[in-house]
């Protein structure tokens, strides 16, 4: 039989991809604002950090990932990883007709929310170096002082489960307090997994300073794509209403009020991405393995 004869896996659902467990923050918000979509989550822990990782490899593996989905399927799909977007989403774009939605960091919001004229920004190695990061930085950074931190380190600990650690918070300090220091008063999170570091963040950074995670802003750009093609209907919150790119911290997904599947995969270990996945996700939920077999 051929593998166009086969059923696809994921058909009509919305996938998405990270490097990790860092893209759930992005699911969550998906979730939350689309509850009748399904939707298919895939965390590429094997090879986890991209952030670390080879401009090639980053590269390699967005497209497998990407082309995968859509090989399964999937009617649209969310990077939700911002390295994959900055160095990789180009390239993803020109390989698949797929609606994509990809999360970068959120430094034009950034800056139209400082008072103090200094916006930090938290990316991994791979994202602060990136031009994409860089043509940001030179389009917004007219009148403001931007100052990307690369945080090493931090995937690894979310991916650990040790995201509020003795060693995370001091982590933390080590690449927030600088920043504070130097008059930042807004912090961009430009890597998905720093959305489970946002109250140690937030308690490094002081109450005073905002942090600007685009995640919501992701569904309600993924919302209105689909909604063009007539794929979905705009959600009624959704209708009029200008972007607010701060994402409510009580904003928790209760999955028995989704009629949307949620599917999670992993390229890594099933039993690591089960107990860390539910421990970010609140509950406990199923992980399958993401490995040609599903095809
Ligand atoms: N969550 C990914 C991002 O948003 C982390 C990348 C990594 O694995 O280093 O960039």
């Amino acid at each position: 039989m051929s593998t166009t004869q086969l059923p696809k896996p994921f058909e009509g659902a919305v996938g998405l991809f990270d490097s990790g467990v860092g893209g759930l923050s992005v699911l969550r918000a998906v979730r939350s604002l689309l509850p009748d979509l399904d939707l298919v989550y895939v965390a590429d822990s094997l090879h986890a950090p991209y952030g670390e990782q080879s401009q090639s490899f980053i590269k390699e593996r967005t497209l497998s990932l990407g082309l995968m989905l859509e090989q399964g399927g999937v009617r649209a799909i969310v990077v939700a990883c911002n390295t994959a977007t900055v160095l990789a989403v180009k390239a993803l774009r020109e390989q698949t007709a797929l609606i994509i939605v990809a999360i970068e960091p959120a430094i034009k919001p950034a800056v139209s929310h400082t008072k103090s004229g200094v916006v930090g920004v938290l990316a991994t190695t791979q994202t602060s170096q990136s031009q994409s990061v860089k043509r940001l930085c030179e389009l917004y950074g007219t009148d403001t002082k931007i100052i990307v931190q690369a945080c090493p380190g931090l995937v690894e600990l979310v991916e650990s489960g040790l995201h509020q650690s003795d060693e995370a918070r001091a982590l933390l300090a080590h690449y927030v307090e600088p920043l504070i220091e130097q008059g930042a008063d807004t912090l961009v999170l430009g890597c998905t997994h720093y959305s489970f570091l946002k109250d140690t963040i937030q308690a490094v950074a002081g109450i005073g300073v905002e942090l600007i995670d685009p995640c919501d802003a992701v569904a309600r750009e993924l919302a209105r794509r689909l909604s063009a093609q007539s794929l979905t209907s705009l959600p009624q919150s959704l209708e009029g209403q200008q972007a607010s790119l701060t994402t409510d911290p009580d904003t928790k997904v209760k999955s028995s009020h989704s009629k949307g599947q949620t599917r999670l995969f992993t390229t890594g270990s099933i039993a690591i991405a089960q107990t860390v996945m539910s421990q970010l996700w609140g509950e406990d939920i199923v992980v399958e393995s993401f490995a040609g077999s599903i095809f």
